[in-house]
């Protein structure tokens, strides 16, 4: 398939380069700045634009991966280059599909349920790829298209990708920012990180293995209350992260009747 991509991020990055070596050819590769657009290209063998008023017509696809706030904006503009029968996708799993129906008839999704850091090797082999279209056949060729990118391919809709990003932000952006504070909270001690690098790694894996729930450890589980009085405590001294760890241990409680 021919493909343009419009955004050089982290996703436009990545998913990008997965296209061009599972055999699509990659048209043109759109960024706002020039030197960035040019880098990528030439990795890609594609044309670098960093104007969307340079955008050719000659693709099967047009791939969104910009920030979400600018996906309608980006989409406007490009119905300007396009016609309105081109087959449009954004990458998002927050922003409707719909953003790009007032400007494009054939429209979709083609979301890849990571996270993505540009320095970070992304393993498309594990990537779930949640795809979405408003034409049942334009439906058909994505999914064909996603299955050349990942073995895990899904059709889902709008709603239910919602949902699915709602507990997305909670398993990454939420277990992520909880690393960040045990991370501040042991610099200012002077302790080390690593000590619990393997019990990160331990949870994580046992996720995939058993239900989470029954998984749970921990003083509010078991109702070790001086435990938890203890950490609180200690806890004075960071009261935003004081705030956190007793919204969870009344989630924990909840869950658990305790
Ligand atoms: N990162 C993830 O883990 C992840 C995972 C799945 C899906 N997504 C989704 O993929 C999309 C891109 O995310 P990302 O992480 O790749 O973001 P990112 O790394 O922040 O890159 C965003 C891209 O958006 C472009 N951009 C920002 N504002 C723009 C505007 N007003 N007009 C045109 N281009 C603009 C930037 O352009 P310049 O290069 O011109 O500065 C940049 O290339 C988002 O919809 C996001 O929700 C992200």
């Amino acid at each position: 398939m021919k493909i343009t991509i419009i955004g050089a991020g982290n996703v436009g990055y990545h998913l990008s380069q997965r296209l061009k070596e599972v055999g699509h050819t990659i048209s043109q590769i759109f960024s706002r700045q020039t030197n960035k657009a040019v880098r990528i290209a030439r990795i890609l063998e594609a044309s670098p634009i960093d104007n969307i008023s340079s955008l050719t017509p000659d693709a099967n696809l047009y791939i969104i991966a910009v920030k979400d706030d600018a996906i309608g904006l980006v989409a406007e503009k490009m119905r300007k280059r396009l016609p309105g029968n081109t087959w449009v996708v954004h990458t998002s799993g927050s922003t409707p599909s719909t953003v790009l129906a007032p400007h494009f008839n054939n429209y979709g999704i083609f979301y890849p349920l990571q996270t993505f850091s540009i320095n970070r090797l992304a393993d498309f082999l594990n990537i779930p790829i949640l795809i979405d279209s408003n034409k049942e056949l334009m439906k058909n060729r994505l999914h064909q298209l996603a299955e050349t990118v990942s073995p895990k391919v899904y059709s889902i809709n709008d709603a239910q990708r919602a949902v699915l990003h709602v507990t997305a932000v909670m398993v990454n952006n939420f277990t992520n920012h909880l690393y960040s504070m045990a991370e501040d909270i042991l610099r200012q001690e002077e302790l080390p990180m690593e000590t619990l690098i393997p019990l990160i790694q331990e949870t994580s894996k046992k996720v995939s293995l058993f239900p989470a729930k029954e998984m749970q450890t921990g003083p509010a589980v078991r109702g070790d209350v001086d435990t938890i009085n203890r950490h609180l405590e200690y806890l004075e001294k960071f009261e935003d992260y004081k705030k956190v760890y007793e919204v969870m241990t009344a989630s924990l409680k909840e869950m658990h009747g305790k």
